[in-house]
């Protein structure tokens, strides 16, 4: 059993571990490397200036071609400033927005309007549904455990189990996971993933300074606090979990005290005592009364790693642990389904008899349509990112789209067959990715729509179970709709050249 779960397709990567949007610390250094390594990497953007949101996308862009996401904070956000940053993101093409604290639909429905896909972190149930009303694309829970702003009062896995009772978006976990045992619990409780902030801030590509990322490495267990001390830049009764300091410790004074206190500087900008401002490579200053976020799984990190490194320990060990506990959950193998059983033998028979394909070979294409599907999901997510002409990137953005939907069909066909589903990108990804141009890459995947299209019209009729029927049906209507519509963009534009 490999680590691929529904929303690695959504958000084109391989495994599914995410690195939250930190403020100040998830930089394009560290971006670029969770994303290399196969994950899915967030800038923490919030209340940054437009031109660095451009110039940390263009930066992560120098370092991989894969797609990423940016996070910001509407609520802690100036309207202009807050929508400055938003055009940033849609100019820049990226793939994903992460967005955090009171929610807001406006935003939601701007970003997914320009078809950027959206995630809402909550922090309880009321939360999940109403983000999920305004169109947010996945739902993030942060239960308490978590490390910097900690948005409701819920355990983890008590609150991944409420959001997913209301979901019908692929739900990630998040808070206090650090290890592949955390990821695996996260993801046999039903969620399709995790997020990871203070695991990622302990690795030698993120922002964060020195001070914080050792203080991180010297934590013990169940020493992190959970304090409304640093509140300057935020909301009120906003809630941050650090590690213990002199200010948690009540030794700096009232946290609401006047005049304000400078304790250090970030070029010209300064830093206040009770900000919520954490120590970032960039500053100067005491940054033992800063706030020192940390996550409850501080205790578990032992030293700093390069991120890829830390992502990959994590997929290892959550890999070697799954298998046993989803076992339990699957249904039997193909091969265990007593063959000698006169009835199922029967059964079998009949299959053959009637022109179905047997169970084996079922299984194989539904593994290469999904290994193609996954494939044209991603080279579509990469026009739609690289492409100015709204049209096209429209049009790439509804086969994306549909293409994520049929992975998830197929993946969950494939459950239900009781096989495993593919984790592999097919081929055709490399030999589209290698046509330059947006246009000629298009026609191309038109030709691979063309050739899934064949592919279901041959098996359709061969798939006895009416639902798995009905679907690769539909799935087929889609794929000539967008081959018709794209045959349509890419005729007029050759009739206008
Ligand atoms: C240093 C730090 C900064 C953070 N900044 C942000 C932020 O700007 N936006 C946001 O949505 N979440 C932010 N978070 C919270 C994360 O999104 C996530 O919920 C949290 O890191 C998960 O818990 P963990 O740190 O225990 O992994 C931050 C977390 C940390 C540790």
């Amino acid at each position: 059993m490999d680590l691929h779960t529904p929303v690695c397709d959504l958000l084109c990567c391989d495994y599914p571990v995410v690195l939250a949007g930190m403020g100040g610390v998830a930089r394009s250094e560290l971006v670029a490397a969770v994303t290399e390594a196969g994950g899915f990497g967030f800038l923490g953007m919030v209340r940054e200036r437009p031109e660095l949101v451009a110039a940390e996308i263009a930066a992560v862009r120098a370092r991989t071609d894969r797609p990423f996401g940016v996070n910001l904070i509407p609520a802690a956000t100036r309207p202009a400033l807050l929508e400055a940053e938003v055009q940033a993101c849609i100019d820049g093409g990226v793939h994903a927005v992460t967005l955090f604290w009171d929610l807001s639909a406006e935003t939601v429905k701007r970003l997914r309007g320009e078809g950027v896909l959206v995630a809402c972190q909550v922090g309880a149930l009321d939360e999940a549904i109403a983000a999920q009303e305004a169109g947010a694309d996945i739902l993030i829970a942060q239960g308490w455990e978590a490390g910097g702003h900690v948005r409701g009062r819920s355990g983890l896995h008590a609150l991944v189990a409420s959001v997913l009772g209301a979901a019908d978006v692929p739900v990630l976990a998040a808070g206090g996971i650090t290890d592949g045992e955390d990821l695996a619990a996260v993801m046999m409780l039903g969620a399709q993933g995790a997020v990871l902030g203070t695991a990622f801030l302990a690795t030698r590509e993120s922002f964060a300074h020195d001070y914080h990322k050792r203080r991180i490495v010297e934590a013990a267990p169940g020493e992190t606090v959970h304090t409304e001390d640093f509140h300057i830049n935020w909301p009120p009764n906003a809630a941050v979990r650090v590690l213990p300091n002199s200010v948690t410790r009540g030794a700096r004074g009232d946290p609401h005290a006047q005049p304000r206190q400078v304790i250090g500087a970030e070029g010209a900008r300064s830093i206040y005592l009770f900000s919520t401002d954490s120590p970032l490579r960039s500053m100067t200053g005491d940054f033992e009364a800063m706030a020192l976020y940390a996550g409850q799984g501080a205790g578990r990190i032992h030293e700093i790693v390069p991120a890829g490194e830390r992502l990959r320990a994590i997929v290892a060990a959550a890999r070697h642990c799954l298998p046993a506990e989803r076992r339990l959950r699957a249904p039997a193998e193909p091969d265990e389904r007593e063959p000698a059983s006169p009835v199922c033998y029967a059964g079998q028979a009949d299959e053959a008899y009637m022109g179905f394909a047997p169970v084996d070979e079922l299984v194989a294409e539904l593994n290469v349509l999904l290994e193609a599907e996954r494939a044209g999901a991603r080279v579509a997510a990469r026009i739609a990112t690289e492409t100015d002409d709204p049209e096209l990137k429209a049009l790439a953005r509804v086969i994306h789209a549909d293409e994520v939907r049929w992975c998830k069909a197929l993946f969950q066909a494939l459950l239900a067959l009781g096989a495993e589903p593919s984790t592999r990108v097919g081929d055709f990804y490399g030999n589209a990715m290698a046509i330059a141009g947006v246009e000629a890459r298009l026609a191309f995947v038109n030709r691979g729509q063309g050739w899934v299209a064949r592919k279901l019209r041959t098996l359709g009729p061969r798939v006895r179970d009416a639902g798995l029927h009905a679907t690769l049906r539909e799935m087929l209507d889609a794929h000539v709709r967008n081959i018709d519509e794209a045959n349509a963009a890419l005729a007029a534009r050759s009739a206008s050249a």
